[in-house]
């Protein structure tokens, strides 16, 4: 039987995150040898803000080095950058013209992040990539007929909306499109800001102490741990909604060492917040710095770049299908190909 197909991917507007590990890049990497994996750098949404292109070609290449030292092999899964394949964005302004102005307005990341620019540069200058963000994303997950799309908590409500305009298109045109699932780990979903555990961590937070990201120095890696925002309780229970930053710390250690939650309040029974961070510590530790020794020694690689234009070869023949499929049905070929 085939295998069921995921595709996912990360934006470059910063640098990838303990979240983003935990979320996403670790299960793209526990999933790959049992399904068709597609996952790609996220650089056209990586502009959907302002960002100075140094820095963003930095992130490129940074976030292409570290999917791969994180364990994705490009024997198993199609890895690629998203403007390499042009489809994504030529996909997108099909399905723009299929959707409402409505459906993107109420999108919470548009509202959130629309808002922060609104107050951080003064002025009224909102990109309208920040509003057809999730169009974009629609595309590249329709564009492979993905089956599942491995994700944080955060991206629930984009996947609906492809969900949606998927459905819309089959019933508009034809069928076209496989309707995708969301895929989110049971534990980990949502890793939050270290600072303050009512938000989720972030890569484009302005306080570089409420995330860790995977490139991070160890020993700052160390200092941002102790000074996570706990509770005076002193008391290791998991308890979301009453502790949030204990518990935030409980389930960075139980996905770190793929053990219950249970089992963790167990562990920790009658010890310290010291203890605690200590250990969650040592559990990061351990998983960046594999990593990062990796990460050096690939980042100037040939084979990376190898990697990478294979990857995009694959994807561009499942891609280029799919758009000529789209585009017949929809009556842009005037000549039925
Ligand atoms: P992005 O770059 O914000 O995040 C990448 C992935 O990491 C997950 N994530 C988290 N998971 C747990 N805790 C957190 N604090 C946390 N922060 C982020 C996200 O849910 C995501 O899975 N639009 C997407 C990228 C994208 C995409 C796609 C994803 C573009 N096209 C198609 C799937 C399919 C984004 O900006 O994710």
């Amino acid at each position: 039987m085939d295998k069921k197909r995921m595709v996912s991917g990360i934006t470059t507007t910063g640098k990838i995150t303990l979240g983003n590990y935990i979320g996403a890049l670790k299960n793209f990497v526990e999933l790959q040898d049992e399904y068709d994996m597609y996952i790609f750098v996220a650089n056209l949404h990586g502009i959907t803000t302002p960002i100075e292109k140094e820095v963003l070609r930095q992130n490129i290449k940074q976030a292409i080095a570290l999917y791969f030292a994180c364990g994705l092999d490009p024997n198993k899964a199609t890895v690629f950058l998203q403007s390499d394949v042009s489809e994504h964005s030529e996909l997108s302004w099909i399905l723009t013209c299929n959707t409402n102005i409505g459906e993107l307005n109420r999108m919470t990341q548009f509202k959130d992040k629309s808002s922060k620019l609104k107050s951080s540069n003064g002025t009224e200058f909102i990109p309208s990539g920040l509003l057809m963000y999730p169009v974009l994303m629609a595309s590249d997950i329709l564009l492979y007929d993905a089956d599942l799309v491995p994700v944080g908590k955060d991206q629930k409500q984009h996947i609906e909306l492809t969900r949606s305009i998927g459905e819309r298109m089959n019933s508009k045109y034809g069928q076209m499109f496989k309707i995708p699932e969301e895929y989110t780990p049971k534990v980990g979903a949502k890793i939050l800001d270290l600072q303050d555990p009512t938000k989720k961590m972030s890569k484009s937070s302005d306080n570089p102490k409420s995330y860790i990201a995977l490139l991070d120095n160890i020993d700052e890696v160390k200092r941002k741990i102790k000074s996570a925002v706990t509770d005076s309780e002193n008391l290791i229970k998991f308890d979301p909604e009453n502790k949030p930053g204990v518990s935030n710390l409980i389930t960075i250690y139980s996905c770190l060492k793929n053990i219950s939650i249970e089992d963790v309040e167990e562990f920790f029974k009658e010890k310290d917040y010291g203890v605690l961070k200590d250990e969650v510590s040592a559990a990061v530790v351990d998983l960046l710095t594999p990593i990062q020794n990796k990460y050096k020694e690939i980042y100037n690689s040939k084979q990376v770049e190898e990697w990478l234009e294979i990857g995009a070869k694959k994807a561009k023949e499942k891609a280029f299908k799919k758009i000529n499929k789209v585009k017949n049905l929809v009556g842009l070929n005037y000549k039925k190909k």
